[in-house]
């Protein structure tokens, strides 16, 4: 029987109760199956920091290196804690797994499950994902600041696109696109970032060549975030940058039922390092510790485990599960009463 080693990071805030769902409904839905999973678990985040003063060490990351695939929550204090500098966990864990895992696909998708309280009064069928490029852009941290006190500060955070990383990318949403519906929509915002915008039209331009069969559009993303709102079934595959990446998946989320649907995968596709799943939402520290948060992203997210795993039956059962509770679902629940509800219909 097939073993899979899975490194388990529930973080801060929510994070810990909605993975604890997480992990129950992986322990459910591979129950009777041939493939265990040997879980270590992973003390990191923000409460680890204040501690210790530690992010994530070499030997943290060496031994997370070591496993097949990572299961994490959420981490992050609440924004503005004098006691954590601005960044640091966000910079120094979660980044630093992305970008030391070489996770260059942010991999967000957004569907309409029938049922989902969606704030749109006419949604059509919405099913789009996000390809969110995850090792480049704004958040390469080169930036710096001079002056720093003076009036006459100044500070610069530098986006960084390379033709490696940008293509490399591209051509994941191209393959995706072949996959689905065909369409694949850039975006970016050439009308005024022309460098970094430049760079992406033009390798979406050349790798479109080979791919006569998807139809590619272009949008800025200022127009985007209309779109999302007032015709998301427009979309199938979005291709873009880290920064605008991040911000429309949380607007993606919000159209399809909420944040607490959102899941995520931080894809290695070349399988030199482990890939990591994550909900698209963070910490979530105004309402943490008092199971109010929807684990329902962070389950989805082991079905993206489980499909990035080859564990396709799996992944299957639990996406279906989940739909099904979904549809079912009225008043307010608690974290562990979703997760309840989502494994009663996985033994159903
Ligand atoms: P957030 O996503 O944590 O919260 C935004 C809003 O969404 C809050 O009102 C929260 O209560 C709600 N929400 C989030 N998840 C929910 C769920 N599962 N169920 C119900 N409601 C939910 O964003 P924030 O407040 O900007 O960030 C809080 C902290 O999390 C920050 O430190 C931030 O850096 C960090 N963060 C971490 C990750 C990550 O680890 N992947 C992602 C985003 C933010
Ligand atoms: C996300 C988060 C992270 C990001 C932060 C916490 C670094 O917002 O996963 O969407 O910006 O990628
Ligand atoms: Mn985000």
């Amino acid at each position: 029987s097939r073993v899979v080693k899975l490194a388990v990071i529930p973080g801060d805030g929510i994070g810990p109760e909605v993975i604890a769902e997480a992990e129950r409904v992986l322990d459910a839905v591979t129950a009777n199956s041939d493939v265990t999973f040997e879980k270590t678990r992973f003390a990191l985040g923000a409460a680890r920091y204040l501690e210790t003063g530690d992010t994530l060490t070499d030997a943290d990351l060496d031994a997370i290196r070591a496993h097949d695939a990572i299961l994490l929550g959420a981490v992050g204090g609440t924004p503005g804690d004098p006691r954590l500098k601005d960044a640091n966990i966000e910079r120094g864990l979660l980044l630093k797994l992305r970008f030391e895992l070489d996770h260059y696909v942010n991999l967000r998708p957004s569907k309409l499950y029938p049922g989902a309280p969606g704030p749109l009064a006419n949604p059509g069928e919405i099913d789009f994902v996000v390809v969110r490029e995850g090792t480049e852009g704004p958040y390469v941290g080169n930036g710096g600041s001079i002056r720093r006190g003076t009036p006459h500060e100044v500070a610069n955070e530098t986006s960084v696109n390379t033709a490696f990383g940008v293509e490399r990318v591209v051509r994941f949403a191209f393959d995706l696109a072949e996959r689905r519906r065909k369409k694949l929509t850039l975006v970016h915002k050439t009308n005024v970032l022309v460098h970094a915008g430049g760079i992406w039209k033009r390798i979406v331009d050349d790798v479109a060549a080979e791919h006569p069969d998807v139809t590619v559009d272009y949008l800025h993303v200022d127009a985007a975030t209309i779109f999302l709102v007032t015709d998301p079934s427009r979309f199938d595959v979005i291709v873009t940058d880290n920064l605008f990446g991040d911000i429309l998946t949380d607007l993606a989320g919000a159209v399809t039922g909420g944040i607490g649907l959102a899941a995520s995968g931080n894809i290695n596709p070349d399988g030199a390092f482990p890939s990591m799943f994550e909900p698209v939402h963070g910490s979530a520290p105004d309402i943490a510790g008092q199971q109010k948060a929807d684990p329902t992203a962070a389950i989805l997210s082991v079905a993206l485990l489980l499909d990035h795993l080859g564990l396709r039956d799996e992944a299957v059962a639990v996406q279906q599960a989940v739909e099904a509770d979904v549809a079912a679902r009225t008043g307010s629940r608690t974290t562990a009463e979703t997760g309840d509800a989502i494994i009663a219909r996985l033994q159903a």
